[in-house]
């Protein structure tokens, strides 16, 4: 079990004392608070992996999503990541049937706000729907719940104007799919506090990722390098230099990538890779325009993987 320990000038004790359990030990000024009660909001790609990944590390998930239908659909992801840990040797049956009964499902954000102890935002990548939420959390979560988004490029510290203590506001930023991926990036926003940073870290290795921090700034460290690639390439596609294939494969045999442009583009969602690029852009500058290939292919709802096409056709 990992112990932070918490004081009023804001010292941080961190202790490791058994092996993974999934549970932390907080003292916020003299009281104790544990984090087992993890809330992840939006049930999609990412919400699904994130929470299947917190569950495996022993906490209880409970997800949130705008409908039942979304939910289920989300926990019929999650089952078929355990049927998947089955067949690959990573869990037996009886402790993926233990996993599945540390899930509950909701489309109640205030209810589920109640006993969070850690909340992961992951819902579509638009500042008013995740402000909305965030305010949702502040009026109904304990002032000690720790509130952490996980957003691919939006501001970290703009989210936190809607909280009231917003030193408890961070960015946990998961990559696709969480369960594969081993990096999650801690954003320090500028009123994030170092107790908060430190829990989040702490969280981050206790489900077995590597936690690096970045400041609060658009597309953090990853996204401000892949996104403009993934851009990139759909406008060599939108020159005629070569064709979406051939992109792929080139970076494939050419930059030793482990997946091509588009097929990367498809995984991560079109509207996703669409809504960075527009924060890239608003931020940092016209050089960083999506192309129009990219903005036509959402408009069209193909988004990727998650409808069956992209740039790639996967029904
Ligand atoms: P997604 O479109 O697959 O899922 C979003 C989910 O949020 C949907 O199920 C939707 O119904 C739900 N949702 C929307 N508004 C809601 C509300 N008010 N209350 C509850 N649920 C709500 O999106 P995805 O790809 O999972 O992305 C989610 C977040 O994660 C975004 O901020 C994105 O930038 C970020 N992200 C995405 C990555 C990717 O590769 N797709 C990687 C890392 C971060």
């Amino acid at each position: 079990m990992i112990t932070l320990n918490f004081t009023d000038t804001g010292l941080i004790l961190p202790s490791k004392s058994s092996t993974n359990m999934g549970i932390y030990m907080i003292l916020f000024h003299t009281s104790i608070m544990e984090i087992q009660n993890v809330v992840v909001i939006g049930s999609g790609t990412m919400g699904s992996g994130i929470a299947y990944v917190a569950a495996t590390a022993g906490y209880n998930v409970t997800i949130v999503d705008q409908k039942q239908e979304f939910l289920d659909k989300g926990m019929s992801k999650i089952k078929q990541k355990l049927k998947e840990g089955i067949e690959r040797n990573k869990m037996s049956p009886a402790e993926a049937q233990k996993i599945s009964q540390k899930f509950k499902t909701t489309t109640n954000t205030a209810e589920a706000a109640q006993s969070a102890d850690l909340v992961i935002e992951a819902v579509f990548e638009n500042m008013d729907v995740k402000k909305e939420i965030f305010s949702t959390l502040s009026a109904n979560a304990s002032s000690e719940t720790i509130l952490a988004s996980n957003t691919s490029t939006l501001s970290i510290s703009e989210i936190a104007t809607v909280v009231d203590n917003p030193e408890r506001v961070v960015g946990m930023h998961f990559f696709n799919p969480p369960e594969a991926m081993k990096l999650v990036e801690v954003v320090i926003g500028e009123k994030t506090s170092d107790a908060t940073k430190e829990i989040a870290t702490n969280f981050a290795q206790d489900i077995g990722k590597t936690a690096i921090p970045a400041k609060d700034s658009p597309g953090f460290i990853v996204n401000r390098l892949l996104v403009p690639m993934l851009n990139e390439a759909i406008k060599l596609y939108d020159e005629g230099v070569a064709s979406i294939e051939d992109i792929d494969q080139a970076a494939v045999l050419g930059a030793d990538f482990p997946a091509g442009p588009f097929t990367l583009a498809d995984m991560v969602g079109l509207d996703v890779a669409l809504a960075s690029m527009r924060t890239l852009e608003r931020e940092l500058g016209d050089c960083y325009a999506p192309s129009p290939t990219l903005v036509e292919k959402v408009e069209n709802g193909k988004l990727g993987m998650k409808t069956g096409e992209g740039f790639h056709n996967y029904s």
